[in-house]
């Protein structure tokens, strides 16, 4: 006999996590029954011809809805308490990046997911980019050698952003800091298979950009955090939300045997992902990815393309959706539990104290030790 279908609720749904709306549906496995949004009027827009039951209040709709799995997708400094209240209900979540906003919390969150019967994931939707996944295959087969370096860019101008959600001025420009540096520094973890971030050093540029009023925004334009792994590995982040420059979510990756990277180069609009192997490669020339995919692309990707591919981060926002609606469903462990959402989240939380000490390097905590 079928099993019954998993009941989702959603809170924040007036924002981001509309995005997931189609991974229900496609998955087989699911179904939306509650929605929360502290905010009426975008909550009635966003679910215009869906059958759910509507709340305000979130702890009401954990109460009442009787939900297997909620979606947290509001403002980022909410993401651990709600986290936590669905949890402490046997409640399986799925958390927008990042995961916390200070380690102090993130210590609790760690707390209740040791305590609950229910799974917790962080939905870094990066991690789910089909190239980046294919490069993982490629990982695996031993096709890059040993891995030594890796680099991971976030440029995304967010300033049109901050008056619908002043959170972000408050929590990642007011502060000098990578707080949102889960989509960087995700891929990479992913790649670096049973390897974390053991040291951080972190430093930021000058204020060069200014906000509406004149004043320039944040101490600091840009910041590049330097770091360290378990296994010796090198990685560079950059984290840039203000600068006037096109959109750019960059990652580069050295190993023995070759190389990737998916910077868009001037010459080549279309596919920014290029590899480059020792022996077989044109000497001065990077080679399209897809040249080599065959063989390499994950089974998630092959089941679920054809129209996501190009929505929501190039289709990857439902394809994660759909990897924790599937381990729930079948009661296997996430793809992303979270240790390794605090791998991803806490080097940049403790990139703050770096900068403020002169860009020491400082160690970051490994939160199966807590
Ligand atoms: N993974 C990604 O690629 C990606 C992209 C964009 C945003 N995000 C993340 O998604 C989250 C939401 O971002 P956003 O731009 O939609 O922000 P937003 O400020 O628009 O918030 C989303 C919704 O949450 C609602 N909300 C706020 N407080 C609430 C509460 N206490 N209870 C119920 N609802 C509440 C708001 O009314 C809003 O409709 C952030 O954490 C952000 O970091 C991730």
């Amino acid at each position: 006999m079928a099993k019954d279908l998993l009941k989702f609720g959603i809170v924040g749904i007036g924002g981001r996590p509309k995005a997931f709306l189609s991974a229900f549906e496609k998955s087989g496995k699911a179904r939306l029954t509650a929605v929360c949004d502290i905010n009426r009027e975008v909550m009635d827009e966003n679910t215009k011809g869906l059958d759910v039951e509507k709340y305000t209040d979130y702890e009401e709709m954990l109460d009442k809805a009787d939900l297997d799995a909620v979606i947290v997708g509001t403002p980022i400094q909410l993401h651990v308490s709600q986290s936590i209240a669905a949890l402490k209900r046997n409640i399986h979540v799925f958390s927008e990046v990042t995961a916390g906003v200070s380690i102090e919390e993130c210590k609790q969150l760690v707390e209740a997911c040791k305590k609950s019967k229910a799974q917790y994931m962080l939905g870094e939707n990066c991690n789910y980019l089909r190239s980046n996944m294919i490069v993982g295959n490629m990982i695996k087969a031993g096709k890059l050698g040993e891995l030594f370096y890796a680099e991971g860019e976030y440029n995304h101008d967010c300033r049109n952003l901050i008056p619908k959600t002043p959170w972000r001025k408050t929590y990642t420009y007011d502060v000098a800091v990578i707080r949102y540096g889960t989509h960087s520094l995700g891929p990479i973890l992913s790649w670096f298979e049973n390897d974390r971030v053991e040291s951080v050093c972190c430093v930021g540029s000058n204020a060069a950009v200014m906000h509406t009023d004149g004043k320039p925004l944040g101490d600091s334009t840009c910041y590049i955090m330097l770091c360290k792994t378990e296994q010796g590995r090198l990685i560079k982040i950059k984290n840039n939300l203000t600068s006037p420059r096109p959109y750019g979510l960059n990652y580069t990756l050295e190993g023995s045997l070759g190389a990737f990277t998916s910077y868009r180069l001037e010459d080549q609009q279309n596919n920014p992902d290029h590899i480059w192997f020792e022996g077989k490669s044109p000497k001065t020339q990077w080679e399209d990815i897809s040249l080599y995919e065959e063989g390499f692309v994950p089974e998630i990707w092959s089941t679920h393309s054809g129209e996501n591919s190009t929505k929501g981060h190039e289709g990857a926002d439902v394809i994660t959706m759909i990897a924790f609606i599937n381990a729930v469903y079948d009661g296997t462990k996430v793809p992303i539990d979270v240790h390794m959402a605090m791998d991803m989240t806490l080097p940049g939380l403790v990139s703050q104290q770096s900068i403020k000490d002169g860009s020491k390097w400082l160690s970051v905590p490994n939160s199966r030790e807590w």
